[in-house]
């Protein structure tokens, strides 16, 4: 298996799906291939026949009229993070919206509750698609008005300038910005003041593992989940897809953590 994307050299997915198929016993190997040409690197997947493919910013939508079909979440959501080669016949999948939705209800309940997603870009679609899936009242808030109610109407959400976060209370929100990424972790996209006890933050960043936006939540007693979780269970997902085994959750989740810190 392979992940495309450009820049690559930062993915972790070799390191996490490299782990897992040793745990698995499974012959394979994932490859990080830095691509500019989508639509030439697949055209080289089904001549070479390789399995799978992990597709990273900024290929996740391009890919699309290469493949033979989409899966209805991938459909949905509009991207593909994942495409599987099966006599080279290939789906186009998105297990972001899995990612999310799992690593979300490890901690929580989503069904009835006021989920603030913030921004409006593809990472936003995908999540706002496993919220509104798992039953939440989810609203977009994004800095660009325009983007993020075209994104709100088109997915069934309601739009809330950075001013109306606050009155409208989240119970969840969900960072999926740039904003607090390395080498800016100096900043927050939203406010401390709209964090409470009892809230769930989520935050898709994972460079740093912490941001200041996860801090300043945890300090007024919200429960704050970080960026690797989410990407743990993309990635479980993938691996199920690329080979048919169940995901050795633990030692990916430690493969990843181990890059960090120790597990
Ligand atoms: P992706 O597809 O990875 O989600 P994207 O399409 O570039 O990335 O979207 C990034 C999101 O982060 C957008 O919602 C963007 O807001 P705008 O629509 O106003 O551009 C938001 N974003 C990025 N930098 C930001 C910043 N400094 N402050 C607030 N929002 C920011």
């Amino acid at each position: 298996m392979a992940v495309i994307g450009h820049p690559v050299a930062h993915s972790l997915s070799p390191l996490m799906h490299g782990a897992a198929l040793k745990a698995k016993g499974i012959n394979g190997a994932c490859l990080a291939f830095d691509v500019t040409d989508p639509g030439g690197a697949i055209h080289g997947m089904r001549a070479l026949g390789i399995t799978g493919f992990s597709v990273t910013i900024p290929h996740k939508e391009a890919v699309i009229p290469y493949l033979d079909e989409l899966d209805p979440d991938a459909e949905a959501i509009g991207a593909v993070n994942t495409i599987i080669n099966r006599n080279r016949k290939l789906t186009g999948y998105n297990t972001d919206a899995f990612g999310a939705r799992t690593a979300l209800e490890e901690k929580t309940v989503i069904r009835g509750k006021r989920t603030a997603v913030i921004g409006a870009g593809g990472a936003a679609r995908a999540i706002l698609h496993a919220v509104i899936q798992a039953g939440g009242e989810a609203a977009v808030v994004n800095r660009t008005r325009e983007r993020g109610e075209r994104l709100a109407a088109e997915m069934g959400a309601v739009f809330l300038s950075g001013e109306e976060l606050a009155a409208f209370s989240p119970e969840i929100l969900i960072n999926t910005t740039s904003v607090g990424m390395t080498p800016r972790i100096d900043e927050s996209p939203v406010p401390a003041s709209v964090f409470r006890t009892g809230m769930t933050v989520m935050e898709i960043i994972y460079t740093p593992p912490s941001t200041r936006l996860l801090k300043e939540a945890r300090q007024k007693g919200a429960r704050g989940i970080n960026g690797l979780s989410m990407f743990v269970y993309q990635g479980a997902r993938q691996f199920e897809l690329f080979t048919g085994s169940t995901a050795p959750v633990e030692t990916m989740r430690c493969a990843v953590h181990n890059f960090y810190t120790t597990c």
